[in-house]
Parts: C-alpha cells; structure tokens; sequence
C-alpha cells in the first residue's frame, strides 16, 4: 500500500503527525507527505514538523499566498504530476482547506482511492471557503473518516447511505495528537516562562476568513477581547493575515499579541487557560482536551456536540455577546470526562482501515 498524504495547513501538521505514527507501525505501507507549502512561515509549518516528528515531506509545492483559484488549480496541477509519478494506491487529505480540495481532486480524477480524514463535518455555512472544501471532499472520496456521530449524521442526511464510498466512524485523530504530545511539554515548552505567564489566562486565537476579512467583526472581536482583558489576562499567538489586517485598519490590541507558536507551546497555554476565546475549529476540541471552557467567536461550528453538552458558547463577533458568553463559560464546571472524540484511538482505527484495503 503506496498512500500520498497531501497537508499544507497548520491544523492539517497536527493530524498528519498522529496518523503518520500509527501508519509507521503496520507493516506493508509506505506513506509519502507532499506539503503544498500553503502554509510557509516557519513558526506554522517547520516547527511543527521538527518538534511533532512527522516524516519529512518528500515533496513541496511551495504554493502560497495567491487566491484561492490561483491557490487550488497550481496545487491540482502539482498533485496530479505526483500521482502521475509516483502512483500511490491512495491519497489521504484531511480536513478542509484549499490543499484537501485540490488533492482529493487530483486523485479522485486519476482513478486514485481517496481517504479523507476529517469528513463528514458541516458548518451550513456556504459563504466559508472551508465548507465548499469539505463537501466537495467528501463527495469525492471513497473512505471517509469521520471524528463524530454528528459527522456520520450529517452525511446520512445527504444521502450517503446511496452513494457509492465507505463512511467510517473513527474518532478525532486530533485527541491522539494532544494525548501523545502533552506528555512532552514540561520539557519542551517555554513559552509560559518566556511571557512570564504564572497564572490563568484566556488562550484567543484568530484566523478565520470571515472575521479577519470584515472590519466590522474584527473591530467588535478586538473591543470585546479588550474588555476581557481587564479581568483576565488575554494572550493570543496570532496568525500573519490577522497581523497584517490588524495593521491596515490599524486596530490597536491592548491585550497581549505573540507569535504563532509551535504545538507543545500550544499546549502549555491550553493547560493555562481559565477559558478559550477563538474562531478556530481546532482549538475548540483542544479547549475540551485539557478541561477548558470554549466561546466560540463564530455564528455556527462544526462541532456541535461541544455546544450541547455545554462546553463550548457561539458568540458570533458582537462584542457584548462575547463578553457575556465569557463571562457565563469562566465559571462554567462540565463533566470533560465525556467521551465524545473517541479518546485517543482514531489514529489505530483509520490505519487498520487503511491497511486492509
Ligand atoms: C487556512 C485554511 C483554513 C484553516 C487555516 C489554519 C483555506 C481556505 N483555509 O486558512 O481552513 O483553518 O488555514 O490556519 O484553505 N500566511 C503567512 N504565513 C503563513 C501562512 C499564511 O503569511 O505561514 C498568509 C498568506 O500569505 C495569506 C494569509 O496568511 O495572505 C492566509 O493564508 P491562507 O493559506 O490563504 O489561509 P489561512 O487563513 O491560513
């Protein structure tokens, strides 16, 4: 079994390493990594790469920075050469961005076996890049792996049952990822030391399109996350396009901006955090990993059984709304024993999968 995993993205660095770990340990398959080179700076690509152990990439594209036409059909272009090349068995794309798309396309045009990692997620929001990615994706691939009951529902509901391909209900390989890492991170984080961070904090991250590209929601999330701060220190590694657009409109953070950071610094910061403040789909799982509670700055999530079982609020980007939600999840006590991921497991699951195709 010849698999090509195409990753590109921060998120997509994580789950490749959890899954890139499982498959070294079955015997018979070779797995190749392209990197797109979507993502390019070292603190959101390298780093996660040394740090994580994940194979080198025996490819990179280089592709970044263009739009998402330009983006996706230079990826398509480059994956299929690959495949041409190097004819795997199967391409692995995980989640949603514009390489998911691009390499479940190429494969899928080839006749290659496509496995998507992540499938079956929907936020019925067709105005985000991502949910145009992910449905296309896994309308297109053979073995879908989804991380929830909710994703299998939400595939059933489309008519699955009758389309042609293999729905497996696997657990979020992203739950290995934090199991596996976290045991490293007293020895390999500083960040904690580095910003003299000694007490609780609220972790904010923010990237999403939707936000960073509307000055409206933008300014509301940076007010809200001002106000926040007064009570609870704020610390938020940022993405480049939310710098660089904070910058043009010149919006002024008084609470605490640091680089992106790597994943065991991630970590340590989570395990710090009283609550999470982000409009990241990742990072509000890993809030539910290490006991945090979750405002999602977003009008709807893909994770849904986060909301119901009362871990995580959507605030939308209205300021008062954010400020009430974090005021309401800062004393908020759920059970975080539920098991809802699968617990560390979903690597194991899609590699025996895997290996018995
Ligand atoms: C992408 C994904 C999103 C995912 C996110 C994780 C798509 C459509 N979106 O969004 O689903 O949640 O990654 O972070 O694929 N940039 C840098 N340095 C980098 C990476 C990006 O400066 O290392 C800049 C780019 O030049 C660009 C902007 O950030 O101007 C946006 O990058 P892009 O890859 O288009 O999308 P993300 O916002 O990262």
């Amino acid at each position: 079994m010849k698999l090509l995993t195409v990753v590109g993205a921060r998120p997509q660095f994580v789950k490749a390493a959890a899954l890139s770990r499982a498959l070294d340990r079955i015997e018979g398959i070779e797995e190749l990594i392209v990197h797109t080179g979507q993502h390019f700076d070292s603190n959101m690509s390298e780093v996660f790469f040394e740090e994580m152990q994940i194979p080198k990439p025996a490819f990179n594209l280089a592709i970044n920075s263009l739009g998402h036409g330009a983006m996706t059909g230079r990826m398509l272009e480059e994956i299929e050469k690959l495949i041409l090349s190097e004819k795997p068995n199967m391409v692995l794309v995980y989640g949603d961005t514009n390489s998911t798309i691009a390499g479940a396309l190429a494969a899928k045009k080839l006749h290659v076996a496509v496995g998507h990692v992540e499938a079956g997620l929907r936020s019925f929001n067709m105005a985000m890049p991502e949910e145009v990615n992910r449905i296309l994706t896994d309308r297109i691939s053979d073995h879908l792996f989804c991380p929830t009951d909710t994703a299998i529902n939400n595939l059933k509901k489309e008519g699955y049952d009758n389309i042609d391909c293999h729905v497996h209900r696997t657990g979020d390989v992203m739950q290995d990822a934090a199991i596996y890492y976290a045991q490293f991170v007293e020895e390999k984080s500083h960040v904690l030391k580095d910003n003299n961070i000694t007490e609780d904090i609220a972790l904010v991250t923010i990237h999403r399109a939707e936000n960073t590209d509307d000055p409206k929601r933008l300014n509301a999330i940076v007010n809200a996350l001002n106000h926040i701060h007064k009570k609870l220190r704020v610390v938020c590694p940022l993405h480049p396009r939310t710098r660089k657009i904070m910058d043009k409109l010149k919006l002024i953070p008084e609470f605490d901006l640091i680089d992106p950071v790597g994943y065991f610094d991630m970590i340590a910061l989570l395990q710090r955090s009283k609550v999470v403040l982000t409009d990241s789909g990742g990072l509000q799982k890993e809030a539910f990993f290490f006991n945090s509670p979750c405002v999602t700055m977003r009008d709807q999530t893909e994770w849904v059984e986060l909301v119901e079982n009362g871990f995580n609020m959507i605030a939308g980007a209205d300021s008062d709304q954010i400020i009430a939600a974090f005021n309401q999840m800062i004393d908020a006590s759920p059970d975080f024993s539920l098991d809802l991921y699968g617990k560390g497991k979903a690597s194991e699951n899609i590699a025996s999968i895997i290996a018995s195709c």
